[in-house]
This record gives structure tokens, C-alpha cells and sequence, in this order.
């Protein structure tokens, strides 16, 4: 069964405003994008395994953790790179594996054109960072790919969700949890979240 969790947290309320603002311009944009992917980012690993071990500190032996898990960071090119470098910096030993696909403009379906994952799966969980589930086609393409791979623990990490793309996800994988700033209205007939916050891939390369 899928697992939704949109956040209670206030600054990621506060930021998700900020960011919707057609006065926010793509330098500050792409700060909010990495900030609120990072908050996000805290409470989707707030499952991942540990294994016990111990460190000597100055002053004697103190029991610890590491991380059991190998993390993959799965931008879905483009607007998705803006949420790597944030976690990555909270989760160094991380790999980074970037899927790329487009909407086709016309149909709304994805078309890759990106994809150089190797053939055996190197990482035992996959975030797929993306901010836009509108209608949820990139991120159940992403998500079979990544399966098809050999890839078993998956979640997706995004910031807007339209319910339609909740709804084509969580039917096509009710396995991956899904981790969002808020869940919009609707799409309107072009497919976009509405209200949203526009393209996300042009308000970070400014490129609108
Ligand atoms: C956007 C967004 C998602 C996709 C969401 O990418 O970043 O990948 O649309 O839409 P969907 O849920 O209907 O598939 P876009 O195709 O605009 O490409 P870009 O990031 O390169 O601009
Ligand atoms: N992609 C975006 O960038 N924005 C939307 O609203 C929908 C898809």
C-alpha cells in the first residue's frame, strides 16, 4: 500500500510560498528548491537502516550507528537537479544516477533520453527527486525503470503533486512512498499543477 506524506513542517511551508511567488527569481528559486528538497529529504530517510558500531572519542569508547544502506539520488532531468546537491551534501556516500526524460508537450507523455544506469544495481535505496508530479507519467516511467534495473527499496521525493499524478503513481507503484511539500488542486487542460508554481525547470535554468 502507498504511503503518502506531505509535510507538516513549517519551514517548508514557508519556503513552498516563496517559491509559488512570480516575483521569485531563479537565484532564489533555486535556493528554495534545494531547501525544501533537503527538509523533505530528512523525513524520507527517517527509515533507512543502521548497523551498530562503536568509535573511540578523546575520552573513551561511545556506541554509534552507520548507514547499513547504499543511497541513490535519481534526478529526473531537468528540473530535478536542483534537489541533489542539497541532500547530497546531508548523505555524502551517496550515488548520483540521472534519468532523463521530457513531456511531450502535445500527448503529456514522458520520452527518455537519458539513461546510463549500469547493469547491475549498485545502491540498495533510490530517492527520485523530482519537484512536479502533475500528471504522474515521468515519475511511473522513472520508477519502472529503476524496478527494471533490479533496484527493490524506492521512494519518490518531490514538492507539488497534482492528485491526478498521486493518483497514477500510487496505482502504478503502491509500493514507492511519496514525500511532498503540498498536493494542489488540479491540472488545468496543458497538464500543469494548478496552482503550482509554473514550470519548474524554467523558473531554475530561466529559460521561461
Ligand atoms: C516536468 C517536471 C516533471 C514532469 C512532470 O519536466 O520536472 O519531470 O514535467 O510532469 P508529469 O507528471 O506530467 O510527467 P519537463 O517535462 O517539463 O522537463 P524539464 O524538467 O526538462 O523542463
Ligand atoms: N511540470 C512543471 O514544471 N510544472 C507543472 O505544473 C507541470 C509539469
Amino acid at each position: 500500500m502507498s504511503q503518502i506524506h506531505v509535510s507538516e513542517h513549517p519551514l517548508v511551508k514557508h519556503k513552498l510560498t516563496k517559491l509559488r511567488d512570480t516575483q521569485t527569481e531563479p537565484k532564489k528559486f533555486r535556493e528554495l528548491i534545494r531547501e525544501i528538497a533537503m527538509l523533505l529529504a530528512y523525513e524520507a530517510t527517517a527509515d533507512l537502516k543502521l548497523s551498530p558500531t562503536s568509535v573511540a572519542t578523546p575520552m573513551g569508547r561511545a556506541g554509534g550507528h552507520y548507514l547499513q544502506e547504499k543511497i541513490g539520488l535519481v534526478p529526473i532531468l531537468r528540473a530535478g537537479l536542483g534537489m541533489v546537491d542539497g541532500i547530497w551534501e546531508m548523505t555524502p556516500s551517496a550515488e548520483v544516477w540521472h534519468i532523463g526524460l521530457y513531456r511531450d508537450e502535445r500527448t503529456l507523455q514522458p520520452v527518455q533520453y537519458y539513461n546510463k544506469l549500469p547493469v547491475i544495481p549498485t545502491v540498495q535505496v533510490c530517492l527520485v527527486l523530482d519537484p512536479m508530479l502533475a500528471t504522474g507519467g515521468s515519475a511511473v516511467a522513472t520508477v519502472g525503470i529503476l524496478k527494471q534495473w533490479g533496484a527493490n527499496r524506492i521512494k519518490f521525493v518531490g514538492i507539488l503533486a497534482a492528485p491526478e499524478g498521486l493518483q497514477a503513481l500510487t496505482s502504478a507503484h503502491p509500493d514507492v512512498p511519496i514525500h511532498l511539500a503540498a498536493v494542489d488542486e488540479r491540472l488545468n487542460e496543458i497538464g500543469y499543477i494548478v496552482p503550482g508554481l509554473g514550470d519548474a525547470g524554467d523558473r531554475q535554468f530561466g529559460t521561461a
